[in-house]
């Protein structure tokens, strides 16, 4: 299978559900609805936008089953199976901030080999596939090269719900105010992951999420040189709920501070 062309038509797919849900938030913008409205109405564009998703990835590749957040597809296990959001950064969405993105991957035998992350308000194509590089709107793009924390920009996500990790993230967070040049919450992984991918971010970490959340994002970051781990250094990622990705240089030296969220389960 050529993963690359795959990959290509895949990003042609994520910018136009993009513009969709571009589209949508300008009318949640220039109408003041009630909250109860406004929540019916994104999960109207949740779904909408994932319905599309699944018609026409289904129609690239018939055989491949689907893991997506929406719930709208029946999942089925597989060898090729998509992995979808169709709204990364929904609470950004919600609030008009600019940064929300569409994430698709494709696995094969639980191996990632197609990544696509759309950042609807740049207009910030991000795609990957096995083997091919990373490519942001067609140019290839690289992690850092950096090596000196103190030299770092990291992004993280703030803990939703497990808190009793909290007091041990906070810790760590305080730690990187000082040790890092600063931290960053974007409030999208997709888009965290895109941007440790083009050497914007030199790291980023978060808990509590979900496949659908990093599986595109892994593979941008690991086919622009960096690396993807849990917090144990191991390679649970898709479903083990927990993400370290970096340029690779301070992999070994953050990974050591994230252990101790690891070790509270
Ligand atoms: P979502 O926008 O698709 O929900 C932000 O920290 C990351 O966590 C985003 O990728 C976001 O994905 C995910 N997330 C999942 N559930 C969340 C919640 N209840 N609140 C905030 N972020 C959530
Ligand atoms: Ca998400």
């Amino acid at each position: 299978m050529n993963y690359n062309k795959l990959a290509n038509s895949v990003g042609s797919l994520a910018r136009e559900v993009g513009l969709f849900i571009k589209s949508e938030q300008e009318k949640l913008s220039s109408i003041k609805i009630e909250t109860k409205s406004l929540n019916s109405l994104v999960s109207y564009v949740d779904k909408e936008a994932e319905k599309k998703l699944i018609s026409s990835l289904s129609a690239l590749l018939p055989e491949a089953g689907f893991i997506a957040e929406e719930g709208t597809v029946d999942p089925k296990k597989a060898d090729f199976q998509w992995i979808v959001d169709p709204l990364d950064g929904t609470t950004n969405f919600l609030h008009g901030l600019p940064i929300f993105s569409v994430s698709i991957a494709l696995t094969h035998l639980d191996d990632l080999v197609v990544g696509v992350v759309y950042e609807v308000g740049q207009d910030e194509l991000f795609v990957a596939s096995k083997n091919n590089g990373t490519t942001l709107n067609g140019k290839a793009i690289e992690v850092t090269e950096t090596e000196n924390l103190s030299d770092t920009l990291l992004a993280t996500g703030f803990p939703y719900y497990d808190f009793k990790r909290l007091p041990v993230y906070l810790e760590l967070l305080s730690d990187f105010f000082k040790t890092t040049r600063g931290v960053r919450r974007m409030g999208s992984a997709a888009v965290d992951l895109a941007y440790v991918a083009a050497g914007r971010f030199d790291g980023f970490f978060e808990y509590g999420l979900s496949p659908w959340d990093v599986a595109a994002g892994t593979l941008l970051v690991e086919e622009a040189g960096g690396m993807v781990n849990d917090f144990s250094n191991g390679k649970n990622i898709l479903f083990g709920k927990e993400i370290w990705a970096s340029n690779g240089k301070i992999h070994e030296e953050i990974s050591k501070k994230l252990s101790q969220l690891a070790e509270i389960k």
